[in-house]
């Protein structure tokens, strides 16, 4: 088969690499290649330009190389070619790391300590929270977001969790959905955001949203910035001192050095690395999902086309 590698992470080039050997026999192309776009069968890409993908008329497989599909789904030429995303437990490790990492430093308030520490200011002791007493609402509970809950709930955390609609999912703690979204925001002490990037969830964390927030809580952004209404949050944060916010996905990444988040005191930034692909792992994720979809001649898409994720 003929297959189109592109990617834009930075180690592009071990990809690419390991995707050659694990795929040995089939010929890869990139796009600095003087390839005829109509020959490729098969897509394996992140940020892919639409200018490219348009001349992709024969491919009849996409693997995106991440678990998010909407650099896929956004590009105006996209018509449903079925899409397989990473589905990985090493992904879904590193998300439940990097949210139990920020959940701990606002518990334990680490980030006030480091900048006592930088004053050289020896603060003194004060309790901080169980986990039993911390309510934790999680946004979105797909792949990623069901596995973050139920690992924090081990830890003792209570959780609850909100969903657009009503699913079959079995799931050990409550489940808000839809108009019930208040309800799940105003009880929350920390709320983690998994949300993917879709219509309907385009600036979800509005004005409206961080204002039912309790005043001294912490919002975690790990699905997607187009989530998050940048502009409503720093105007939340105006007033509310005791809201604080760790933000790894952003509107626009990488982040303009003139945002005004960079120094905010209430932000912490980490560049969307909360959970960054794995090669190997998630090389013999594609590879398997490939086998399958050339002994059948198909494979069912990973995408919901009305949902958009
Ligand atoms: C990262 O954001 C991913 O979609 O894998």
């Amino acid at each position: 088969m003929n297959i189109l590698f592109h990617c834009t992470f930075s180690d592009q080039a071990e990809w690419f690499k390991s995707l050659k050997k694990k795929f040995k026999g089939h010929n890869f192309f990139t796009i600095k290649d003087k390839v005829n776009y109509s020959n490729i069968n098969v897509a394996i890409i992140w940020n892919l330009p639409n200018n490219i993908f348009k001349k992709l008329v024969n491919v009849r497989l996409i693997f995106s190389l991440g678990a998010g599909v909407d650099h896929i789904t956004n590009l105006p030429s996209y018509n449903g070619i079925p899409i397989i995303r990473i589905k990985d437990p090493n992904m879904r490790e590193r998300m439940f790391n990097h949210a139990l990492s920020q959940i701990l430093n606002f518990q334990l308030k680490l980030t006030h300590y480091q900048k006592a520490q930088q004053k050289k200011i020896w603060l003194g002791d004060s309790p901080t929270p169980q986990n039993k007493d911390l309510r934790i609402g999680i946004l979105g509970l797909g792949y990623l977001g069901s596995f973050v809950a139920k690992k924090l709930q081990k830890l003792n955390y209570q959780i609850i969790g909100y969903k657009k609609t009503h699913s079959k999912l079995k799931l050990s703690f409550k489940v808000f959905t839809g108009k019930k979204i208040n309800d799940f925001i105003s009880s929350s002490d920390i709320i983690v955001s998994i949300l993917p990037s879709t219509e309907a969830t385009r600036d979800f964390i509005d004005k409206k949203f961080l204002k039912k927030m309790k005043k001294n809580s912490l919002l975690i952004n790990i699905g997607r910035g187009d989530s998050l209404c940048e502009k409503d949050l720093l105007s939340h944060l105006k007033v509310n001192k005791n809201c604080y916010v760790s933000l790894d996905v952003f509107k626009k990444e990488p982040l303009s050095k003139k945002h005004n988040f960079w120094k905010h005191p209430n932000i912490i930034i980490t560049p969307h690395v909360a959970a960054v692909s794995d090669i190997e792992s998630s090389i013999n994720y594609m590879h398997d999902r490939f086998v399958t979809f050339k002994r059948k001649g198909n494979i069912e898409s990973d995408v919901n086309l009305k949902k958009g994720y």
